[in-house]
């Protein structure tokens, strides 16, 4: 199964069924345009035999004020359009389709790049140290959001992008506005379940009439945000279905926030144990997902060995894998899963800082692409978890200090 083609309603054909999943470079200089450290960093993937059949970019952001890095490439005008069609053209030079993920960050905006991030409602973040309190959009300042994600998708397009993953999942923004933790509008755009997926729906509205029928749009939505009172999988069950009647080509699930990290982690407690030892972490959601929606699934999160996701793509519990994290410890992997060379990836056992779990996690494998894979080295497997988190303050504050002198 791994080897087949996928087929989507909006015309397009993905080769195989492995799909790199979205990770953040963090790598762009101050302009946040893409540079030679992402041409590295995709080459390398590009030229694994098979090579993956989708990779989707890290997040490209639709607003230089709200962004998950200060490394972030942004896309809000046409200026830079050589650099971003020189990145597709190395992406997709081994036969993969290369798709953009968008995102807007919202209350998940360091204070370093913005002291005042904006959000669904006035709701920190819990770790409020890095991040500032946020204030609730305007109306109109949601209208005009929804049309930088539907510009940022059209530029996309332009540069040789073959598809639009909408970031609705991980706490940012879009997800934001789903959790009845992070909105408590009392307009439409918050309340109901219709009204807080309003801000989601509308932006795919805008980014499909943008982008046109032929062009692949996905959304990345969370199966639950596992927090008590968040958006829930019966939330989530609801949101897909109406994201379905929007027509979109594939729909990616994954779990959690920066609260509650589960996608990462997959240590949150509401995880429940039988899902943790099925390997992927969203499998017995995808499950009844399928019940309820027709539209082509990417279940992300834990897929490791080949039987499972031969196993996963059979029983018809997903139409992609999704792997990020063994396309960081091993360049190669794409092309050793596909071929059979390799049965199982196999991650280091990182033993997180103290406090810092999510930090030297992220840091750990922030690492690796801006300091091997994107300057063609092999990955340093034996990075200790406090050199990860002192890497990525030091590589966050560095950025910031940087996108802030170019204002
Ligand atoms: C370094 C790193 C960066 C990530 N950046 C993003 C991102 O930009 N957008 C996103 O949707 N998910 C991002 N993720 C989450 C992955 O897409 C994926 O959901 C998660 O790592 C679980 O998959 P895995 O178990 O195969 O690693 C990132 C993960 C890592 C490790």
């Amino acid at each position: 199964m791994l080897e087949q083609e996928l087929h989507l309603s909006c015309g397009q054909t993905i080769p195989n069924r492995l799909a790199k999943a979205a990770m953040t470079e963090r790598i762009a200089g101050a302009d946040h345009n893409p540079n030679r450290y992402h041409l590295e960093l995709y080459r390398t993937w590009a030229q694994n035999r098979p090579a993956p059949g989708l990779m989707i970019s890290g997040n490209i952001m639709v607003d230089r004020n709200s962004l998950e890095s200060a490394g972030n490439v942004v896309l809000e005008d046409e200026r830079a359009m050589d650099r971003f069609q020189e990145w597709t053209a190395v992406a997709k030079s081994g036969g993969s389709r290369f798709w953009a993920q968008i995102n807007h960050s919202g209350r998940q905006t360091s204070r370093l790049i913005n002291m005042r991030p904006v959000s669904a409602s006035s709701v920190q973040l819990h770790e409020k140290g890095l991040y500032g309190k946020p204030r609730a959009l305007t109306e109109k300042e949601i209208r005009e959001t929804i049309r930088r994600f539907a510009t940022t998708a059209r530029l996309c397009v332009e540069a040789g992008f073959e598809g639009v993953q909408v970031h609705a999942a991980h706490g940012y923004l879009l997800s934001q506005f789903l959790s009845p933790i992070t909105n408590g509008r009392q307009d439409e755009w918050g309340g109901s379940l219709e009204n807080r997926a309003r801000f989601l729906l509308e932006t795919v509205r805008a980014v499909r009439q943008e982008v046109g029928p032929s062009v692949a749009l996905a959304v990345k939505l969370n199966s639950a945000d596992f927090q008590k009172g968040g958006f829930d999988q019966e939330d989530s069950l609801s949101v897909a279905a109406m994201l379905e009647k929007e027509g979109i080509d594939l729909l990616e699930i994954s779990g959690g926030n920066y609260e509650s990290p589960s996608f990462l982690l997959n240590d949150a407690e509401n995880v429940r144990e039988s899902t943790k030892r099925r390997e992927a972490y969203f499998i017995d959601f995808a499950r009844q997902l399928r019940k309820r929606i027709k539209t082509p699934l990417m279940i992300t999160g834990g897929f490791r060995s080949r039987s499972f996701c031969e196993e996963a793509l059979s029983a018809g519990d997903t139409d992609l894998v999704g792997v990020a994290r063994p396309f960081l410890t091993d360049p190669e992997f794409a092309g050793k899963f596909l071929s059979g060379e390799m049965q199982e990836a196999r991650l280091p056992e990182l033993k997180p800082a103290p406090m810092f779990g999510l930090m030297s996690e992220g840091g750990w494998y922030a690492y690796q692409i801006s300091r091997r894979l994107s300057r063609g080295k092999q990955p340093k497997l034996s990075l200790g978890a406090f050199h990860a988190v002192m890497h990525i303050l030091w590589h966050e504050t560095k950025k910031a200090v940087a996108h802030r002198i170019a204002g």
